[in-house]
């Protein structure tokens, strides 16, 4: 069969998995709804913008969407504020437009995922308003985590705890007391020992599952267990205490008694709903996340922090189809999200020095992003370092490469345009409150989250109205109209790669070849194709075994049977 003809023969998404299991290799596609589509024109995405896009997402052939927080919020950390779990941000749309929004997916045949964010609330939230407005140890107080302040009058915060997004993680509220939030201070940390704190959580599962959603992605699936002696540790000595499942606030393994608790829920529902957990925690610890008994999947941030480099990609690869075994799951990929730097852009930019400890000593990468990934924004003055072209040649690989892979790949908006991480945002532009909460040193997550380009002229480039964040002029060549009949195009590419995907989805094994150069790695797939992922700089000639029909590559082959550097194919060997 060629190639045209394997496209035209493969099954739409919408005709594949209906059954339980449809998670364990879907493409699933992120949506960041307040930049994505701003359907009624007030420069915020919204989610009739979401809507409309269906026929896009549906030609772009992925499986299932994951809508990041669409719920009432001020915005203090992008929608990861959240006022309250069970309603739609008056900004950005409201029930009945969600409805709509799920029933034209549902039509489509694509699944979706909402986002739950658990480990806190806003300080708009009413409990948090109610926690406020009632004295030192009520009821009202207990649904968070409040203590006294140090000193004759409270006035010290109770320990030096700091933010992962920056300063303090303490904050005074008037009365001797301050509360914890391990985020912004507009996002005050639940208490998960509450009752009512858990009950209210199953009823907000049951709200959006009883809506017909597929599934949640669980916001720090890590942190909502929290059990903080009488005597507060001071920060060093926190960081000091091994996170085996009995530290004070990292990945405990009561958690896991939560999640019992959702999976109870999850399967009330036919098909049941599926979770994927955002857990920052040693890979050992990954698989409790994805049990059945608990979340049932767990995203696997390792290939998003390594370089491009056939060692560490093939590494990672066998070592996590291996974990996820372990836990009856199947692995996940991601090579960018909201949070981090676009990999198009990573790709491009010289690996970053990693910042020395205070006693000298460098930190291992995995401590470094353990809890937040923060290492991975974008620090000042590192854009004319940006090798542009090489960083998307790169990326375009490394996606052939992930969406080559058994269990499911996360793709975010715009990586299928081949979008850079916008570099030159203004600081009176800038959103993300990391960056105000760590002046000078890294700008934020604002440079992924800039609203889409649907088109290559007029306003805000197609996305609707004047676009929260500005666009820079050179998203016009990435517009969506302008790749949209290139066959050269990144877009072109996601589509094809993403269409063949349903054939390989027969079995979640893939079996390395040889291919005699440590920069080149091969696998194959159970239905018998193949792919070459060449990581090194020159062209690889390929060997008898590795030559075949070229189903798609990331750039065309030089000649016949000629790989070139930094390029991935797929074949039908
Ligand atoms: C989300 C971030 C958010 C943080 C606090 C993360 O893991 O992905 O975007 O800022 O949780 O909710």
């Amino acid at each position: 069969m060629t190639a045209e003809a394997a496209l035209a023969t493969s099954p739409h998404p919408a005709a594949r998995r209906t059954d339980a299991e449809w998670w364990r290799q879907a493409a699933v596609y992120q949506i960041y709804p307040r930049s994505f589509a701003d359907a009624d024109g007030n420069g915020i995405g919204d989610l009739k913008g979401v809507a409309d896009r269906v026929p896009y997402l549906r030609e772009l052939g992925i499986d299932a969407v994951w809508l990041s927080p669409f719920y009432p919020s001020a915005l203090a950390d992008g929608g990861y504020d959240v006022d309250d779990y069970r309603d739609v941000d008056p900004k950005i749309g409201t029930l009945a437009d969600f409805d709509a929004m799920a029933e034209a997916l549902h039509a489509a045949g694509i699944k979706l995922i909402v986002d739950i964010v658990p480990n806190h609330t806003s300080d708009r939230h009413e409990w948090f308003k109610e926690a406020l407005a009632s004295p030192k140890g009520s009821p009202e107080r207990d649904r968070y985590i409040f203590r006294d302040g140090l000193g004759p009058d409270g006035a010290q915060p109770p320990s030096d705890w700091t933010s992962g997004f920056g300063g303090p993680a303490w904050e005074p509220v008037g009365d001797g007391q301050w509360y914890h939030h391990f985020f912004a201070r507009e996002q005050p940390d639940l208490n998960w020992r509450n009752p009512e704190v858990r009950e209210d959580f199953l009823k907000t599962l049951r709200f959006w599952s009883d809506r017909g959603v597929d599934g949640f992605r669980v916001d720090v699936a890590h942190g909502l267990s929290k059990d903080l002696p009488e005597e507060l540790p001071t920060q060093a000595e926190l960081d000091a205490i091994p996170v085996d499942g009995n530290h004070p606030v990292w990945d405990r393994d009561d958690v896991h008694e939560i999640y019992a608790e959702w999976r109870q829920v999850f399967d009330e529902y036919d098909p049941p709903r599926i979770a994927v957990a955002e857990a920052w925690v040693a890979s050992d610890r990954r698989p409790a996340y994805a049990s059945p008994r608990g979340l049932g999947q767990a995203f696997n941030f390792d290939l998003l922090g390594a370089r491009f480099d056939a060692a560490q990609f093939r590494e990672i690869v066998a070592f996590n189809l291996e974990l996820a075994a372990r836990s009856g799951s199947s692995s996940t990929w991601v090579l960018s999200n909201h949070d981090v730097v676009r990999h198009a852009t990573r790709y491009g930019l010289p690996p970053e020095p990693a910042e020395p400890r205070e006693d000298g000593s460098l930190p291992a990468e995995s401590d470094a992003t353990q809890k937040t990934g923060t290492s991975w924004l974008l620090h000042r003055g590192r854009e004319p370092e940006l090798k542009a072209e090489r960083g998307l040649r790169r990326a375009r690989a490394a996606t052939l490469f992930e969406l080559a892979l058994p269990g499911s790949a996360y793709i975010y908006q715009g990586e299928e345009l081949g979008l850079h991480e916008v570099a030159d945002i203004a600081d009176e532009d800038r959103q993300d409150p990391t960056f105000f909460r760590s002046p000078g040193v890294s700008v934020g997550r604002d440079g992924c989250r800039v609203p889409l380009p649907w088109s290559a002229g007029g306003e805000s480039l197609g996305f609707g109205g004047s676009a929260h964040i500005p666009q820079p002029e050179w998203f016009a060549e990435h517009s969506v109209e302008r790749e949209d009949g290139d066959p050269d195009s990144t877009l072109s590419l996601y589509r094809r790669a993403l269409a063949l995907r349903g054939e390989l989805r027969t079995e979640e094994r893939l079996e390395w070849l040889e291919t005699g150069d440590p920069q080149v790695l091969a696998f194959r797939r159970p239905n018998g194709w193949v792919n070459v992922t060449n990581f090194g700089e020159g062209p690889f000639p390929l060997p008898e075994p590795l030559r075949g029909e070229v189903l798609v590559g990331s750039v065309a082959l030089e000649e016949e049977g000629t790989l070139p550097g930094e390029a991935s194919v797929w074949l039908k060997a």
